[in-house]
């Protein structure tokens, strides 16, 4: 797995600049051929694929067909010919085309400054909060819309929102009513919309932490009234232990590992460990290297991941806490383009 330079916290947004400057350094010239072969490579797709969009047939399709093909080219060329070939990708015409669609055009514009905002995700779960944003959209970007949202990684984002509406539920069979559940990076915490206990108040709290604002904001209003606490903090405030939330039986991480150094993904493991009550669980998801999406998400997107895979999640998993003290899972979603580590905690 590749470490980019940075940390994500509330301070040092994440842009990725920050993973090809990573990259890219002069001493290289040896790989002027292999970033020729690329270029060529793309070239031959990029024509053919504009013929498709030219055809107007089939339009999906044909943008299923090229996101297969952008992983294909990136997995041959490898990393470092890979981020030199990102902004001739990004400065072809055809990413006029395919940021027609506004779930590829909000991810390369980055209105909040960062990658992975909530409102981007809520271009996956088809929320009515983008629907306006959705409208505006030309006929063609549509139809590109309809392929980019149904590939395989916003499918595997959608089952993630629904997994976590589950281990909150199944925690609060569980526990009754003095469940207390920390989501981290919340976002606009979309899986409670469909939690039957925070619906019927079988929960003592749900807090969910998110260093935007605006996150916080659509948090607070949304669920004003309910046992949802938003809290305007972030990873740095977590791991100076600057946040006095107490103990939880349920912490999760969804959409935040994928940004996180091992360095900073252990000690945020740790930290939540201690934060765990006995018997509580820890769950952290992450893009797993199987993902097929990430050609497409790189260049026309902007959007940089940091994959991991199996052994990866269980190095992370393994320096979470002392062996005896805990119960350790690693596991992908259905089509493995997301993988979790559920951690728990031993009475
Ligand atoms: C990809 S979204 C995921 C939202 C939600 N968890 C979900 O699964 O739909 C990432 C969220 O992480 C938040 N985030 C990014 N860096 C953070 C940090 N250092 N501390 C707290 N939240 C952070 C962003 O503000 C954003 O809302």
């Amino acid at each position: 797995m590749a470490q980019p330079l940075f940390s994500l916290d509330g301070q040092s947004l994440i842009t990725p600049q920050s993973v090809s400057n990573n990259f890219l350094s002069p001493g290289q010239d040896h790989q002027t051929g292999l970033l020729r072969t690329a270029e060529a490579e793309f070239a031959i797709v990029i024509s053919l694929a504009m013929q498709r969009f030219a055809a107007g047939k089939d339009l999906p399709e044909a943008v299923r067909w090229l996101i297969g093909q952008l992983h294909d080219v990136r997995q041959k060329c490898g990393a470092a010919v890979w981020q030199k070939l990102i902004p001739l990708i990004q400065a072809h015409p055809s990413a006029k085309i395919l940021q027609q669609c506004p779930f590829t055009r909000w991810s390369f514009e980055k209105p909040r400054g960062y990658s992975g905002d909530a409102s981007l995700i809520d271009f996956i779960y088809g929320h009515s909060a983008v629907a306006e944003e959705v409208a505006r959209s030309t006929p063609l970007g549509l139809d590109i819309f309809e392929y980019t949202i149904n590939a395989p990684g916003p499918v595997a984002v959608r089952e993630r929102r629904d997994i976590l509406t589950r281990y909150v539920d199944d925690t609060a069979a569980r526990t009754g009513s003095d469940t207390e559940v920390l989501a981290i990076a919340a976002g606009h915490l979309r899986e409670a919309e469909a939690s039957t206990a925070l619906a019927e108040g079988r929960l003592k709290r749900w807090v969910a932490l998110d260093q935007d604002p605006q996150s916080i904001g659509s948090i607070s209003s949304q669920f004003h009234g309910t046992r949802v606490e938003p809290i305007d903090g972030s990873v740095r405030g977590l791991l100076a232990r600057k946040h006095q939330i107490g103990t939880f039986d349920l912490i999760y991480a969804a959409g935040l590992y994928d940004y996180l150094t091992d360095k900073v993904a252990i000690r945020l493991t740790q930290i939540c460990m201690e934060m765990l009550k006995p018997g509580g669980v820890f769950l952290f998801a992450n893009f797993s290297d199987e993902m097929a999406d990430d050609g497409y998400m790189e260049s026309y997107m902007n959007w940089e991941l940091l994959q991991r895979s199996e052994a990866d999640m269980w190095r992370i998993a393994n320096a979470s806490a002392a062996e005896n003290t805990v119960d350790k899972r690693v596991w992908f979603g259905t089509n493995r383009n997301i993988i979790y580590s559920t951690i728990r905690k031993l009475p």
